[in-house]
């Protein structure tokens, strides 16, 4: 069965189609570009690049799959969160469709489907997801598809726009995450970060403290990729200690880790050496796109749970 996936949350306009559980294609446009000169994601240009975009890159997806719309068996999108004006488009858009095709719509939760691309079929669940992304950086006790815990989130910035901001800072480019990841592994030094929340009783993160001590060491003279490098490794050594908190107080030792910043390299090695079983999304499926949103949606019709209402709303806030 192919299940069509559409995420229109932020910037990206991200369309996927997936067959029986496997990522066929997956396509994402890009609006960095258009955002860039105004140094931060314009909501209103955001949701008319999407309305301009998602129907050409729909249609190239099916050509580039070889298929029609009618040869969709389920259509899915990002229901939220999200900045509403860029959800409404992807999420009315594939209703439309939905309802002209007669086929089954999921509403999907943009957090579920950025787990589901880190998921392997055949991983029975209790297990922890770290999600770090732009917009979020939870950590979830997942019991099962569609039941979530949340042990803990950040208290102010998410981690990947930690990585954004301190990345402006350096006057390297947007998305940051991966020109932090660049600059650090040119670092002959490091300079020194401290790592947030030592000695908390919570699960909670916070990275604005690293943003903040990243201003004073570039005042301070520091060489850019000495801070890149010493952001870096607070940030990651400040996940790998809230995650491995959790571990020792849940008795879990498997891990999926998801989100744009699963993508970072010594991030996924921090983990890897933490004697856990951890999963990471394959490459392309870590940060946002559609691919993600069917594998959640195929999920959700494999265990039995019905289709969304067509008169469901899509929403900007959405607890998991
Ligand atoms: O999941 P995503 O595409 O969008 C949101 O839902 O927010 O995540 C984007 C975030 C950006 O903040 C970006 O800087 C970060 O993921 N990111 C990375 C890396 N690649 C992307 N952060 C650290 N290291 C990376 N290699
Ligand atoms: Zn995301």
């Amino acid at each position: 069965m192919w299940v069509l996936g559409i995420d229109t949350s932020c910037d990206d306009t991200g369309v996927g189609l997936v067959r029986d559980g496997r990522v066929v294609v997956n396509l994402v446009a890009s609006q960095v570009a258009l955002h860039e000169a105004f140094g931060g994601v314009v909501p209103e240009l955001a949701s008319r690049e999407h309305l301009k975009v998602l129907r050409p890159l729909t249609e190239r997806a099916l050509g580039e799959a070889g298929i029609g719309p009618e040869d969709l068996g389920l259509i899915a999108a990002t229901r939220g969160p999200g900045l509403i004006g860029a959800l409404l488009v992807g999420y009315t858009f594939a209703k439309g469709l939905a309802w002209a095709l007669g086929r089954p719509f999921y509403a999907i939760h943009h957090l579920e489907a950025h787990m589901a691309a880190a998921w392997p079929e055949d991983l029975a669940p209790p297990f922890l997801a770290l999600v770090a992304s732009g917009g979020h950086t939870h950590l979830f006790l997942v019991e099962d598809l569609g039941r979530y815990r949340l042990l803990g989130a950040t208290r102010d910035d998410a981690a990947g726009e930690g990585f954004d901001k301190v990345a402006r800072l350096l006057g390297l480019g947007f998305p940051g995450g991966p020109e932090i990841e660049r600059l650090a592994q040119e670092a002959e030094e490091k300079a020194p970060f401290p790592v947030p929340l030592k000695g908390q009783e919570g699960l909670d993160f916070s990275f604005s403290g690293l943003k903040t001590q990243a201003i004073r060491l570039l005042e301070a003279g520091w060489p850019k990729a000495a801070i890149a490098k010493g952001f870096q490794e607070a940030a990651i050594a400040h996940l790998g200690e809230v995650v491995l908190k959790a571990v020792e107080r849940t008795g879990l030792k498997t891990l999926l880790v998801a989100g744009g910043v699963a993508a970072n390299r010594a991030l996924q090695a921090r983990f890897q050496e933490a004697g856990l079983r951890v999963f990471f999304p394959p490459k392309g499926l870590s940060q946002d796109n559609g691919a993600m949103v069917a594998l959640a949606a195929w999920r959700r019709h494999q265990r039995g749970f019905p289709p969304s209402p067509l008169s469901l709303g899509a929403t900007p806030y959405w607890p998991l």
